[in-house]
């Protein structure tokens, strides 16, 4: 979709939502600066090359640069534009740390100029543009700044959140509805006339304190439900009931859908941005907090009932399937899978294979523990343990005879069919 040709934009952060959104802006025919603190990013992208793993994004950059429609740059320049999208992490206390937004603000501060829009997109707690609008106001004093009692600046100031998924980025920053919060009325204004001339979802525009909320509203939510589902799978083994059977049977009522269990939580969206709104109001996020609990908590309770079974087949080979923080990718970063079997290779060491499709070495936290990456068949023949951590199609299409004499602990219910080899006294026995 054309994008104004006279319109210089900038994005700050060229990650994995900055490098994606600079490339789709100046495929519309904007003069696009993607600026980064890192010179290796910013040289790889002036060479038409790309630093992250993302469908079509490669041919995509490499046509932009050699047209001249997208460059890098260490430095921020004078724009039309602003997009910030650099990381948002969560300091080891839980609370969020968004001293890389006050840094990219304070670059971005000197180049801005009556007319301008500054557009947040990193994940942030609330209050995070307000507090963007209120550096600019000590380091600008020349420019009108706008505020919430809805007085006009000379600049706009949005807050515009990603729920792009990996793998389809380059469809979902076109196709996906789009929530545009300004600080004022007329500054979301600003920022959807922006949006709209590349966007094809629809953009509905709201306050920035909303629109902050509502990304991590987004994320939290499903963190509540997969918090539900896998304190439901600890009830249920505690009851020797099989949960996925539960679960199939209960959304087939027409108003209940719940959702998988599993290892836990991982990615760094789902479980990282719960936190922000824990740590903005403390006292009453109460079941947003213990959802984020009940979740870390499953990854020990399967730590500890993998680690039961093992010990109860002292002289077997143990293969963890799946590293992998959710089906069919190769991304491991804050996967519950690396956690759990990171333990248990800490733990018993050469005893533990891993077999992940996915991945070409075994990452860092296996260093130094004596566990192996293997291949599925291998696995199959050599290995009497199999702990099942991730549900990538491959593991599910081994046929029972193929592992029917294996003594197995399943987290995502891909091996229903397999025949039990222990059965602990049931919780919940009713006497009479
Ligand atoms: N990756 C996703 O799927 C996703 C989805 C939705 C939201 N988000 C959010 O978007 C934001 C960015 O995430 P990401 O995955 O693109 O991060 P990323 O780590 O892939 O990229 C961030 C980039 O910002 C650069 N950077 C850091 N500080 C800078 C500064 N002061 N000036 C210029 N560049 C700077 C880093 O060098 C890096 O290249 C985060 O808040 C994240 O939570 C990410």
């Amino acid at each position: 979709m054309p994008v104004d040709s006279n319109q210089k934009v900038s994005v700050i952060g060229l990650g994995y939502i900055g490098l994606p959104t600079a490339a789709l802006i100046a495929r519309g025919g904007a003069q696009v600066v993607g600026v980064d603190v890192s010179a290796h990013v910013v040289e790889t992208v002036n060479s038409g090359r790309v630093h992250i793993e993302e469908v079509d994004l490669d041919g995509l950059v490499q046509g932009v640069v050699s047209r001249g429609n997208l460059r890098a740059s260490l430095e921020v320049e004078p724009s039309d534009v602003f997009i910030i999208a650099v990381p948002t992490p969560v300091a080891e206390d839980r609370a969020p740390d968004i001293s890389y937004i006050l840094k990219a603000a304070r670059t971005v501060a000197p180049a801005l100029k009556a007319g301008d829009v500054v557009i947040l997109e990193s994940t942030s707690p609330v209050g995070t543009t307000e507090a963007m609008r209120d550096l600019f106001t000590q380091l600008r004093p020349d420019l009108k700044m706008p505020m919430q009692n809805g007085a006009a600046g000379d600049i706009a100031i949005a807050y515009c959140p990603e729920r792009v998924l990996p793998g389809r980025i380059l469809v979902e920053l076109i196709d996906n509805d789009r929530c545009i919060g300004g600080i004022t009325p007329r500054c979301a204004r600003k920022a959807l006339a922006f949006y709209r001339q590349f966007v094809r979802g629809q953009c509905i525009t709201t306050t920035a304190r909303a629109a902050e909320m509502v990304k991590l509203v987004e994320n939290s939510f499903r963190d509540v439900n997969i918090a539900f589902a896998n304190e439901l799978s600890v009830i249920a083994e505690r009851m020797d009931i099989d949960v996925w059977e539960v679960i199939r049977l209960a959304n087939r009522h027409p108003r209940v859908n719940i959702l998988q269990p599993g290892p836990g939580v991982g990615g760094h969206c789902i479980a990282v941005d719960p936190w922000f709104i824990v740590h903005g109001d403390p006292e009453n996020a109460r079941l947003i907090r213990t959802a984020r609990e009940v979740n870390d908590g499953k990854t020990d309770y399967v730590v500890a009932r993998a680690s039961d079974l093992i010990d109860e087949f002292p002289g077997e080979t143990v293969a963890c399937l799946g590293l992998a923080f959710k089906p069919n990718i190769d991304d491991f970063r804050e996967s519950p899978a690396v956690k759990v079997a990171a333990r248990l290779a800490r733990r018993y060491g050469r005893r533990i294979r891993l077999v992940e499709p996915y991945a070409q070495a075994l990452p860092m936290e296996f260093a130094g523990t004596g566990a192996e990456l293997m291949d599925l068949d291998t696995a199959l023949e050599q290995c009497g343990v199999f702990v099942i951590l991730v549900d990538h199609d491959m593991f599910k299409s081994v046929p029972v005879d193929e592992r029917a004499d294996k003594a197995v602990y399943d987290t995502r219910g891909i091996w229903s069919d397999q025949p039990r080899r222990i059965s602990a006294a049931p919780a919940g026995r009713i006497a009479v």
